[in-house]
């Protein structure tokens, strides 16, 4: 999708963006479209949203590896954007996804009213009151004199994590104008849970299998579940949130079952 766009440019922006849209889970892309159809919402129909959610995505991978942030030299399996090409390169490339993502929402094919909606709400999920935001907490946090509370843990995740995800679980009734709350809850546990999880493979995966460093977190003072709860405790903060989740689409019937066993695979996951 994101190739097609940029087809006919050449250059290391544009091929920086391409390489750092691909070779994801794509997680976000998934709800959005799976949320689309639970509200009947064709593939196609809502194939722009879940582009630009996935374009934010990369732009946050791309900029959270950079030295000045995470420092990271491997990102799912290959060297980061600013180790392939150089720093410029990488904060132009997550610049222009941003921006992308945007131009994909402009020409979605909705309601103006749903439009200006997603539009809004993405603005907010990747700004300074969402991934942005969470971001900065994220980093002030390894040089805290104090280590930071279960409250604010959960506040920093929700935002650099958690509010994309949100966002991607909610793109099918935004663009209905349907109900939001089932969703909601739904999007919110399951961001939680997915950060606890990405915490916990730090300590635990391999390096291999998740296609990033790992065992960096505690070594630059991240504030995450495990470094409060421990490996046991996070495990189990994310398993109750994986139920929380499911419990909350009972109203959809068997057709939430594939949304419900993306939930459990965010906790089961090696990569
Ligand atoms: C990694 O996200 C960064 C976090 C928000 C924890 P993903 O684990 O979804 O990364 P990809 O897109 O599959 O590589
Ligand atoms: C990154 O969180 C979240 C965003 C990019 C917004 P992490 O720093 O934990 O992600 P990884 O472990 O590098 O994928
Ligand atoms: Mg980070
Ligand atoms: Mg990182
Ligand atoms: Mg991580």
């Amino acid at each position: 999708m994101i190739e097609a766009e940029l087809a006919g440019l050449v250059g290391p922006v544009p091929e920086a963006m391409i390489y750092a849209a691909k070779g994801g889970k794509a997680l976000r892309a998934f709800l959005a479209l799976e949320t689309a159809r639970l509200h009947g919402v064709s593939p196609q129909g809502a194939a722009h949203a879940a582009a630009a959610i996935e374009c934010i995505h990369a732009y946050s991978l791309i900029h959270d590896d950079l030295p000045c942030m995470d420092d990271d030299d491997l990102r799912r399996g290959q060297p980061t954007v600013h180790k392939r090409w150089d720093e410029a390169t990488a904060v132009l490339a997550g610049d222009a996804l941003q921006a992308l993502a945007f131009e994909l929402l402009g020409r979605l094919e909705c309601a103006d009213a749903a439009k200006v909606d997603l539009v809004l709400t993405l603005a907010q999920a990747a700004g300074v009151r969402g991934m942005v935001g969470g971001q900065a907490a994220d980093i002030a946090a390894e040089t805290a004199d104090v280590p930071l509370t279960l409250d604010q843990i959960i506040a920093l995740q929700a935002g650099k994590t958690g509010a994309l995800i949100s966002w991607a679980a909610l793109v099918g009734p935004r663009m209905v104008r349907a109900d939001q709350a089932a969703l909601r809850i739904y999007g919110d546990c399951l961001g939680l849970a997915f950060q606890i999880a990405d915490d916990v493979l730090d300590v635990t995966g391999d390096a291999v299998l998740v296609g990033k460093a790992v065992g960096k977190d505690a070594a630059a003072g991240k504030a995450t579940f495990v470094s409060l709860l421990g490996l046991d405790g996070a495990k189990r903060r994310a398993e109750d949130l994986v139920t929380q989740a499911c419990d909350a689409l009972s109203g959809y019937g068997d057709d939430a079952e594939t949304l419900k066993d993306a939930a459990r695979f965010v906790t089961a996951r090696t990569h």
